[in-house]
């Protein structure tokens, strides 16, 4: 049966949250040395302190969140949906401290490995799990897959300074995939303030031996940064199978 509204919780279930927003508790110690908690005042000693996330984005494997306190500053926050899948977060958090060494991505701070994180299910919150987390830089701007349109529109009315960091980026992550690691599944956001493009979500297969020529991806971003390509003069490159 379906407990539908106005129906009393089951004894033992965890206290409900506002739909959109789910807990996260996480020891205080941790966000410390993450920057994300105010030293002193209560929050010593490593007692449990409860994060608030809004939920911006789901897939089958992971929530993306953005935590609403504001002391946090402008932090995202990925979790497991269930603990069939922390291996798999665990294993992505690996690949973007690997590739953070060479190329742009968002900082990445356990939160499971130093201490284990409870996530209320957002989808049954009669349940409550505990999962694999990380926290994040929050990048405002457009994601190359699931913004695609914007994406690529934005790269071409960046303004000069902003587009020369883009440039940058793309050109660092060319030399990268050519002669370091291919990265399968490329994915990258544009933080639209400074041009910058983060790597992430690098994915379940993990980072491979390099291409030794261009990503059509890459070129497709070099193009549209610098004019030689419009919008919609793209569908050649995305139409290119690249894993
Ligand atoms: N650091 C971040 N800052 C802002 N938004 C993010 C961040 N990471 C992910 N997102 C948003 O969440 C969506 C899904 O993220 P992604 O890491 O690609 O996970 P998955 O594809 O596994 O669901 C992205 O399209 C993007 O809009
Ligand atoms: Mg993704």
């Amino acid at each position: 049966m379906r407990r539908g509204a106005g129906m009393p919780a089951r004894p033992g279930t965890a206290p409900a949250v506002e739909p959109g927003r789910a807990r996260l508790t996480g020891r205080a110690a941790v966000l410390q040395a993450a920057g994300l908690a105010p030293d002193g005042d209560g929050a010593a000693g490593g007692a449990d302190m409860v994060l608030d996330y809004a939920v911006k984005s789901q897939s089958y494997a992971k929530t993306i969140g953005r935590l609403t306190t504001p002391v946090h500053g402008a932090t995202a926050v990925a979790v497991a949906r269930t603990s069939a899948f922390d291996g798999k977060l665990l294993n992505e958090f690996r690949q973007l401290k690997e590739i953070g060494g060479a190329l742009r991505s968002p900082r990445v701070v356990p939160l499971y490995s130093s201490q284990p994180v409870y996530v209320p299910s957002p989808n049954d919150r009669s349940r409550t799990s505990r999962s694999a987390a990380y926290l994040m830089k929050w990048i405002d701007g457009f994601h190359s897959r699931t913004d695609r349109a914007r994406f690529d529109n934005s790269l071409t009315t960046l303004p000069g300074g902003k587009r020369d960091a883009a440039l940058a980026d793309v050109h660092r992550l060319d030399g990268y995939l050519r002669s370091e690691k291919t990265i399968p599944d490329l994915q990258v956001m544009l933080e639209v303030a400074t041009g910058n493009l983060y790597l992430l979500d690098p994915g379940e297969k993990g980072l491979t031996p390099p291409r030794g020529r261009p990503h059509p991806y890459v070129e497709k971003w070099r193009g549209l940064l610098t004019g030689e390509l419009a919008p919609h003069q793209t569908a050649a490159y995305d139409a290119q199978r690249v894993d």
